[in-house]
């Protein structure tokens, strides 16, 4: 079965595109056919991004400035969406390095706010206007080795992921009924902005050791699961947890 072909001329709406993995999903969209909506803060990287995807010959991309953490901000973006939607992929996402002890509640409450409360807003949102309109849709919760196992100095991060993986199975329950599908891909170790630091130093390189397949994941990893997963290949696949990890997940204790 070719994956690709099966997100052609989709409405896809990518979070958190302005940078990382975003930015790949939204390319990686664009690449097969799909009608692409990226959302962030980053406004500038966005239009960027957008460009770039037009001039590629996209079918359609567009930018919308997006705060996953502020219901207005959430609200005025569906409303301007320029298509209706067939898939959300909830990619927006923080990490905050620090020991829970040393962890203030306001920093404990921003990650929550982004990686958790974000996902819900996003998804009730998109599922309230499929259910309204009569029409089928896929939510792509990107979730985390995290979700299922613990490393130190990221506890809040684990946390909301945690969530997140049952949130998938919650949603995915209440939202089987409406031709919603709620499914979870998850990455192991990537390197993007969000960790490039960590991985240069003797704990992150002590890690990529303890990887089973002995490297760190590259975007493209990614790709045939998420393709799996954003498009219409698998009507009846919904709640389920992928982990996408060189075996990470799978590493003995
Ligand atoms: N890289 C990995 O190894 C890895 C592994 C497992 C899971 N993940 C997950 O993959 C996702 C992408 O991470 P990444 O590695 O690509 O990191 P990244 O490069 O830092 O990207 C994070 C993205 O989230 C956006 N974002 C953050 N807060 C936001 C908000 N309030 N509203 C809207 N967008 C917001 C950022 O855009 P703005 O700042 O422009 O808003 C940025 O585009 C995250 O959910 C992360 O937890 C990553």
């Amino acid at each position: 079965m070719d994956l690709g072909a099966r997100l052609k001329g989709r409405h896809v709406l990518v979070t958190g595109a302005s940078s990382g993995l975003g930015e790949h999903f939204a390319r990686l969209c664009a690449r097969h056919g799909a009608r692409v909506s990226v959302g962030a803060r980053r406004r500038e990287k966005l239009d960027l991004l957008v460009a770039e995807l037009r001039e590629a010959g996209a079918l359609e991309a567009r930018a919308y400035a997006l705060d996953v953490t502020d219901e207005a901000s959430i609200k005025s973006c569906f409303n301007d969406l320029a298509a209706p939607l067939d898939t959300l992929v909830n990619n927006a996402g923080v990490a905050l390095a620090s020991s829970a002890l040393d962890t203030p509640l306001a920093d404990f409450d921003s990650v929550i706010a982004t990686n958790l409360r974000g996902v819900w807003a996003m998804s009730t949102q998109a599922a309230a206007r499929w259910r309204d309109e009569g029409r089928e849709g896929a939510i792509v919760n990107i979730a985390s080795i995290l979700s299922a196992r613990v490393s130190g100095g990221v506890a809040p991060y684990a946390v909301s992921k945690a969530a997140v993986k049952q949130a998938t199975h919650a949603l995915a329950l209440e939202w089987a009924r409406y031709g919603v599908r709620v499914n979870a891909l998850a990455p192991g170790y990537i390197e993007t902005e969000i960790n490039a630091e960590f991985f240069a130093s003797p704990p992150g390189q002590a890690m990529i050791k303890r990887i089973p397949m002995r490297r760190l994941g590259r975007p493209e990893d990614l790709d045939a699961a998420f393709l799996l997963l954003a498009g219409d290949a698998a009507p009846w696949m919904t709640g389920a947890f992928v982990p996408v990890d060189g075996g990470h997940l799978v590493s003995g204790l």
